[in-house]
């Protein structure tokens, strides 16, 4: 059994990238790929933002941050995944794009090198069978914001090996985070309970009970939650809410996960939340603004 080392990441975006982060700031190797160059510009830019905070707040140093920076390498070629131990899969959550990137993927990599998927929602052990490597595949899930959230959930397909299960928890203690086990269900334990949360709140909005602050306030004050679940689904991505909800309702099959059709309305318009400026809140101004 040999520890993982070198890391692959594929896609730069909100998870790819915080993932990165806490990856080499644990002192792994980061190859971290994305589909542009653009895409990857942003995913470091983000990065570097998130460490120059850290930074400020004195919880690392300027030496730190540098050599946190110099063990990510950005690129777009597969090829750079060679000598990777462990490739962490956190595109897009579309399980054609998933399959597409693992055709290109696994030619590549060495016949032990394991792979992890940080799907939010889809079977792992379908994703493992569209790989060439079913046992040396599982769930990896991180959540949002990677640097600050200690959960990771992990994930067994049929055919995981207990070696890459070990070998995977043993480097998810190493970057300081809280392993739980989860059984591979749709959107497994936390996605499971949250999100039936999040879209009974855009049905709420949908039917005229509330307005979105009215939602995002009763939610706060009154069950005590950080963030009001619409705020916070702007935060996830709303995209990423809806397909979350279409698994759930595919997969288990009960009229109870069907997605709202407000939910659905926002991601048709591209209002996907704080990624594109617009959600259940604006973001182009100074503060976010209710657009309900
Ligand atoms: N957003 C969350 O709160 C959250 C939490 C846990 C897990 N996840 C999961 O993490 C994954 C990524 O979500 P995200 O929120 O980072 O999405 P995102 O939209 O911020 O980023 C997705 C990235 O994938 C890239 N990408 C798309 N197709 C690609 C391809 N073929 N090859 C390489 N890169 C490609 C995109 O360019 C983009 O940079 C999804 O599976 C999602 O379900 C999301």
């Amino acid at each position: 059994m040999t520890a993982i080392k070198k890391i692959g990441i594929i896609g730069a975006g909100q998870m790819g990238n915080g993932i990165a982060h806490v990856c080499a700031a644990a002192g792994f190797d980061i190859i971290l790929l994305d589909i542009s160059d653009e895409a990857l510009k942003r995913g470091l830019g983000t990065i570097t933002k998130n460490l120059d905070r850290a930074v400020a707040k004195g919880k690392l140093t300027e030496a730190d941050k540098a050599a946190t920076l110099g063990r990510i390498k950005p690129t777009t070629a597969y090829a750079d995944f060679a000598d990777s131990d462990l490739v962490i899969e956190a595109a897009t959550e579309d399980e054609k794009i998933k399959r597409a990137i693992f055709a290109q993927l696994c030619p590549v990599l060495k016949p032990e090198a394991h792979i992890a998927s940080n799907t939010s929602s889809l079977s792992i052990t379908r994703l493992g069978a569209a790989t060439d490597r079913p046992a040396k595949f599982m769930g990896m899930h991180f959540m949002n914001p990677v640097p600050v959230m200690q959960l990771v959930e992990l994930i067994r397909g049929i055919a995981t090996s207990e070696e890459t299960f070990s070998l995977v928890r043993e480097m998810t203690l190493k970057l300081g985070k809280k392993p739980v086990s989860a059984e591979d269900f749709p959107a497994f334990i936390v996605n499971r309970i949250l999100l039936p949360m999040i879209n009974e709140a855009v049905y709420t909005l949908y039917e005229g009970v509330g307005s979105v602050t009215c939602i995002d306030t009763a939610m706060k004050l009154g069950a005590n939650h950080p963030m009001g679940p619409l705020e916070l689904a702007d935060f996830i991505g709303l995209d990423t809410c809806l397909a979350v909800m279409q698994v759930l309702h595919d997969g288990l099959a009960d009229t109870k996960y069907r997605p709202c059709p407000l939910l659905v309305k926002y991601v048709e318009a591209g209002w996907l939340g704080r990624k594109t400026g617009r959600g259940f809140y604006d973001y182009t101004g100074e503060v976010p603004v209710p657009t309900r």
